[in-house]
């Protein structure tokens, strides 16, 4: 499942992301390019769910 339409991310994504240690939204953010020019920025304002599914706490993720 999708979890970010504008970088493609899907749920797996992020989950393997949260697996090689990428745990913080500011890393997510920089990883994923999630404030890139382009992007609608809900990512970014909601990097908590994220972080969640990367920490494995959350899944499946609403979007
Ligand atoms: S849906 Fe993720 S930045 Fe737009």
């Amino acid at each position: 499942m999708y979890v970010c339409l504008c970088k493609g991310l899907t749920e797996s994504d992020v989950q393997q992301a949260g697996r090689c240690g990428q745990i913080t939204g500011a890393g997510l953010i920089a990883s994923f390019g999630l404030n890139d020019e382009g992007c609608c920025g809900r990512c970014a304002e909601n990097i908590d769910d994220l972080v969640q599914l990367a920490a494995g706490q959350l899944s499946p993720f609403p979007h």
